[in-house]
């Protein structure tokens, strides 16, 4: 009989986790998928009979797919009465869950099926995955335009993290009242409004660059958001130059889409685009200067390589640090999140810098 050393053996059952992972993930998201969670918050106590007529299915599969929750306490199962409940499953929030969900939702759009072309996407760089299940030659972010299920996916979990993170990002975006800011790759707004939400003493005028395609819902959300007259949409690309006479850049969750070369290109940019004394704040997730520390790298390298860029990936705040003085730039301020004021469900810890132009 074949016999495994201590450090065998837990190398070993820790590729089991790895192997599990998957599985657990889409069992756990498919009982709230399929309304088994919602039920129990209801009903608090059905059967599998009971819970298959109203989700469909049948009783049968019901209770297979309950075992996981019941072995993880986050429902209970009565044997005498056959009757599940929430257990620990009744803990979190409304708000929690729309969280978690909304996280669970991106992965198994965005992540699951991209990943299957992994290899080849490191292989070739190019997100492979989008080829062959989309048709499409490019980036996530070009894809989303013309695929509904992307955008909605990636959207609804990109506005959950800044809606979050901005909160901590604007406690420390110190500018003088009346000056222009300049969202780079602001995608539809967001960023614009929350500027607005977090500063109102300061009467900030607000431009987000992005793509042209994302002018109509970027116009829709400021009207929405009674800011039309102090946010504005430019359409273009980053590579292709920004527009001049903005006195501050933000740029949010986009230097780590890129690798090294490309975010001095970006740094580049910004430096032509702002006149001497201008400031440039960067929000972008990083890796802690110790990694074991950190989930990031559980996530991040998978999802840039294979998901979205097929480049890219977060860096350590020291690296940021070093290419901003690269491209010309005075770094007053770099702060990583305090991981304990983080909901434990958040994966990216993020980093903070302020710069200013030489
Ligand atoms: C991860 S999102 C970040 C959005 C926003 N800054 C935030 O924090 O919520 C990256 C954004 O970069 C935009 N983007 C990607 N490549 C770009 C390029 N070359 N020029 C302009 N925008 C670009 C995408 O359309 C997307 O909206």
């Amino acid at each position: 009989m074949t016999t495994w050393n201590t450090g065998t053996t837990q190398v070993l059952s820790e590729f089991k986790e790895y192997a599990l992972g998957p599985m657990r993930f889409m069992n756990l998201l498919s009982c709230f998928e399929l309304g088994i969670v919602d039920l129990l918050q209801k009903n608090t106590r059905m059967t599998a009979q009971e819970i298959a007529e109203s989700v469909g299915g049948t009783e049968a599969a019901i209770e297979q797919l309950l075992f996981l929750p019941v072995k993880e306490d986050f429902i209970s199962f009565d044997e005498r009465t056959g009757a599940y409940a929430l257990a620990r499953m009744a803990l979190p929030t409304d708000e929690d869950f729309g969280r978690v969900i909304a996280w669970f939702n991106m992965i198994k759009v965005i992540c699951l099926r991209q990943l299957y072309y992994l290899s080849e996407s490191v292989k070739t760089g190019k997100v492979v995955g989008l080829r062959e299940l989309y048709g499409f030659d490019g980036t996530l972010y070009e894809a989303t335009a013309e695929n509904d299920d992307l955008r909605m996916a990636w959207g609804a979990m990109m506005d959950s993290v800044t809606g979050f993170i901005d909160e901590w990002f604007f406690a420390h975006f110190d500018v003088r009242p009346g000056v222009k800011v300049l969202d780079v790759a602001g995608n539809t707004g967001l960023g614009a409004i929350l500027t607005r939400k977090h500063k109102p003493a300061e009467d900030l005028t607000v431009a987000c660059f992005d793509f042209p395609e994302k002018e109509a819902d970027a116009v829709a959300n400021f009207q929405e958001h009674g800011v039309r007259e102090h946010c504005s949409f430019i359409g273009g690309n980053v590579f292709k130059g920004l527009p001049k006479g903005f006195d501050v850049v933000m740029i949010k969750h986009f230097l780590d889409m890129f690798d090294r070369e490309n975010v001095l290109k970006i740094l580049g940019s910004v430096h032509e685009a702002l006149e001497p004394g201008g400031e440039v704040y960067i929000l972008v997730p990083i890796y802690p200067e110790e990694l074991k520390s950190s989930s990031s790298v559980d996530f991040f390298p998978a999802y840039f390589l294979g998901c979205t860029m097929a480049e890219g990936g977060p860096q350590r705040l020291s690296t940021y640090q070093k290419w901003l003085t690269e491209a010309g730039f005075e770094v007053v301020t770099a702060i990583s999140q305090d991981i304990a004021t983080m909901p434990p469900d958040m994966v990216p810890v993020h980093g903070l810098l302020r710069a200013i132009k030489k």
